[in-house]
């Protein structure tokens, strides 16, 4: 059993001095972020970062995100920092940014799965940024989540999965974002995006004109490929149950599509924008209507899909533009790649 703190409406955050304790003494503690809720060790100790692993059955291939409050932290940690990177850590930090760089010898190699690189973010959620500046040490946070399942975004979405596994857990309501942050890499003066976030393609192309988009961020990653964000290559966000994305820039053609496939089955549960939930019959989610609300209710929405027991789940895509993409790639992996675009 875990220490339950709630945060929520609260400004003052001394008590989160107990919870930087229990980083220091090699725990895990639940802790908000902007993006999701992530499950956070002392990023410096093998020990504490091995029970992530351990907690979230996570392969240990898969490497870790050290979350930082300064960037004294980050030169604790990485090497070799070429400008480009520095103006790309000035301008999207503190926020929903990672940046791989390579590692300094202090790192534990559990965290970066062997790689000479290592995963850096500086969060700008007031209770994350407290907790690493009072712990005083970078913490590894990987998504709060069992390896496999949509990323926690709210307490009552993971607190049956993840109680017994933490020692504490701070709570501060639903997660403003959603969807985890971009990473990216710089190969070459080249900024490539390994994971689509909220900070996006345009975004990026304000700092630097050379950024491009890894192919399998929506592509389908064939066996024994060669990847340059590990986390890739395995399943992810996807509820029990048998799910199809579907996606037409016609919204006629789309709404069709998807009430034809409905049609099929005996009991079909529809995840889709506010404004055409009249078009459906039967079980239905609500995504929200904007790109953001889309990206904050996903996951959520994703947690109550099988609760349905639906024998097909249909979901609406989105156009890839912007905070699209990453909404995308985080539902083609939900629908285990079934996408239907028309
Ligand atoms: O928004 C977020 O990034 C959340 C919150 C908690 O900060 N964290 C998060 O961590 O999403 P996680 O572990 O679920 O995802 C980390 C991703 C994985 O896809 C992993 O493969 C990639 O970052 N990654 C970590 N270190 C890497 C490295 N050295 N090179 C390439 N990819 C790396
Ligand atoms: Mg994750």
């Amino acid at each position: 059993m875990a220490k339950y703190l709630d945060l929520r409406n609260k400004s003052d955050y001394q008590e989160l001095k107990e919870a930087s304790e229990v980083i220091k003494n090699k725990g895990l503690v639940l802790f908000p972020t902007e993006t999701v809720y992530g499950i956070g060790a002392n990023g410096l100790d093998e020990e504490a970062c091995l029970k992530i692993f351990k907690a979230k059955g996570r392969k240990t291939d898969n490497p870790l995100i050290l979350h930082v409050s300064n960037m004294e932290m980050v030169e604790s940690i990485a090497e070799n920092i070429s400008e480009l990177e520095q103006k790309l850590m000035e301008t999207f930090w503190p926020g929903p940014f990672t940046i791989i760089l390579k590692k300094k010898k202090i790192v534990p190699n559990v965290v970066t799965g062997n790689m000479d690189t290592v995963a850096i973010r500086m969060p700008s959620h007031p209770i994350a940024n407290k907790l690493i500046e009072y712990a005083n040490l970078p913490i590894a946070a990987p998504s709060a989540n069992i390896s496999g399942k949509p990323s926690g975004t709210r307490i009552e979405d993971i607190f049956n999965e993840l109680n017994d596994k933490v020692d504490y857990i701070i709570d501060d309501g639903e997660s403003t974002i959603g969807v985890e942050s971009t990473v990216v890499r710089v190969i070459d003066g080249v900024v490539h995006i390994l994971r689509p976030g909220k900070i996006t393609k345009d975004d990026l192309l304000k700092v630097t004109d050379k950024v491009e988009v890894d192919s399998h961020v929506l592509g389908k990653l064939e066996e024994g490929t060669k990847v340059l964000s590990p986390g890739m290559k395995y399943k992810h966000y996807a509820p029990d149950s048998k799910c199809v994305l579907v996606y037409s820039d016609n919204h006629q053609k789309l709404i069709s599509k998807m009430q034809e496939i409905a049609s099929e089955y005996k009991k079909p549960l529809v995840l889709t924008r506010t404004s055409n939930m009249k078009y459906f019959k039967g079980d239905t989610l609500d995504l929200g209507e904007s790109l953001e609300d889309i990206s904050k209710n996903i996951f959520k929405e994703l947690r109550q899909v099988d609760k349905y027991e639906p024998d097909i789940v249909i979901i609406e895509g989105v156009s890839k533009e912007g905070l699209g993409l990453a909404i995308m790639n985080r539902l083609i992996r939900a629908c285990s790649h079934n996408y239907i675009e028309i």
